[in-house]
């Protein structure tokens, strides 16, 4: 393949590089095309075509269904490891050996108090706050508490940022859940595990002792890995964006938190829960909602299905569904929502609609069904969707950072009026 690209425009030919990737995507370059063309810029929609950045974090070929951390299969990643060792991997670079491990997990522990005065904050919500917009005001809170600049030029700076983050995270995403349910709000136990310790805060109740299920623990390390990072989705460019402008590392999560929510990103997982709950609630008729979502004319549309990238199965999805039914099966929960689900899988993976458009399950269709199963409010589910994916926010906004990569700032195409003169307002 050639290394450049030709661009005529009026007869004018302009040469721009071409880079392959090292997973033989390539790129055009245009760093340099508003200048050589006179100003002459590209349109792109919700950037489908657009490479914000080059990023050596994760992999992901839609076609295929591959996902890969810093070049590991999501599938071995999901098996073998750990949240926290993931965390590690996507955050500096390559798996931790046993030591560095140790260090991390406690670096983090003892990052991991909130000022107590974070709860007068979070008293002033009404307990109906759902619980991501509240997530995303205590996290840029943090910054008022921790106002110190982070240098990007000093490893032990960064370093301590990171662990500050991860140690405190936890601690906001179980308030924000205890709150809501009238539970004295308290702090994690620096003897357990990472994941063990979150469910402790979250379930932990003032009258009797927690004890922790191993089944639960392991699902929960094992959603977690799967939505750690996905290279540049709508929250990780958010992150990134506005760590652009050198915001700092809170400020730019809890952008990240709000551009989670909505339910065509993260929120998806509550909307697939409240979408499965309907069509049960209204007799399980899986092919009225198939009609519906294939019906221009009606908004509604299949949750939990489709995706920008993946244009064949999520691999998580696939993940997801195994753990789905081995969870479910050990903590003896018979969910009829799961049959409903699997039902409306099966339509729509045989359904030309679906199948000419490669509209696949996604991450989320599944997720929610174990967090119901965990015992897990559905409007908790995004939550714990951004806890997973807090190590992928920290490492990409690190990136970014040590890039020492420009403000993010987008063009436009102008097709507005022209210029006109001021009318006096009683001559409107
Ligand atoms: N149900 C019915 N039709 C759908 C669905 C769906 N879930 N998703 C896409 N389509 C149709 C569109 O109507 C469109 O049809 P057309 O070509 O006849 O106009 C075609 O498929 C392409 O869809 P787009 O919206 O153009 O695809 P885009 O890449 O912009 O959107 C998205 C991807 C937002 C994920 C979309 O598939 C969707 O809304 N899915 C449901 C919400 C969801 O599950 N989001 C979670 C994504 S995973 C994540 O963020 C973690």
């Amino acid at each position: 393949m050639s290394d450049t690209a030709i661009l005529e425009i009026n007869g004018e030919k302009h040469e721009f590089p071409l880079i392959t990737g090292t997973e033989n995507e390539v790129a055009m370059d245009i760093k340099t095309l508003r200048s050589v063309t006179k100003g002459v810029t590209t349109l792109d929609p919700g950037y489908k075509n657009t490479g914000s950045c080059e990023s050596a974090i994760t992999f992901l070929d839609g076609e295929k269904g591959i996902l890969r951390y810093r070049g590991y299969s999501i599938e071995e990643l999901a098996e073998k490891a750990d949240f926290l060792e993931v965390s590690y991997l996507l955050i500096f670079g390559e798996l931790p050996n046993s030591e560095q491990l140790e260090k991390f997990h406690t670096d983090i522990k003892d990052q991991s108090i909130v000022d107590d005065d974070v709860k007068k904050i979070l008293d002033a919500f009404p307990k109906t706050a759902h619980p991501m917009g509240v997530l995303s005001s205590l996290t840029s809170a943090l910054t008022a508490f921790n106002p110190s600049c982070v240098n990007v030029d000093s490893k032990e700076d960064m370093y301590n940022s990171v662990v500050r983050i991860l140690g405190k995270f936890p601690v906001l995403v179980a308030w924000t859940m205890r709150k809501k349910q009238g539970l004295p709000l308290d702090y994690g136990d620096k003897k357990l595990g990472y994941v063990e310790n979150v469910l402790k805060m979250m379930f932990k109740k003032p009258n009797e002792d927690y004890v922790q299920n191993p089944i639960l623990i392991n699902a929960l390390d094992k959603l977690l890995i799967l939505h750690a990072d996905h290279e540049q989705n709508c929250s990780t460019s958010t992150v990134r964006i506005v760590g652009s402008s050198h915001a700092g590392l809170f400020a730019s999560i809890s952008a990240g938190i709000s551009a989670l929510w909505g339910p065509l990103h993260g929120g998806a997982n509550q909307a697939v829960l409240e979408m499965l709950e309907a069509i049960k609630e209204d007799g399980g008729d899986t092919k009225k909602y198939m009609a519906k979502a294939k019906d221009k004319n009606d908004p509604f549309r299949l949750m939990g299905f489709g995706h920008r990238v993946y244009k064949n199965f999520d691999p998580r999805a696939k993940i997801i569904k195994v753990a789905a039914d081995e969870v479910l099966g050990d903590l003896g929960v018979d969910d009829p929502i799961l049959d409903v689900a699997k039902g409306l899988e099966k339509e729509a993976l045989e359904d030309k609609y679906f199948v000419d458009r490669k509209l696949y399950p996604n991450v989320d269709f599944y997720s929610g069904i174990i967090y119901r199963g965990m015992g897990i409010p559905t409007d908790m589910f995004t939550v714990m969707f951004a806890l997973g994916r807090l190590p992928g926010w920290i490492a990409q906004w690190s990136e970014m950072r040590l890039k020492k990569e420009p403000i993010g700032r987008p063009r436009q195409l102008y097709i507005g009026e022209n210029e006109r003169a001021y009318k006096n307002i009683k001559k409107r």
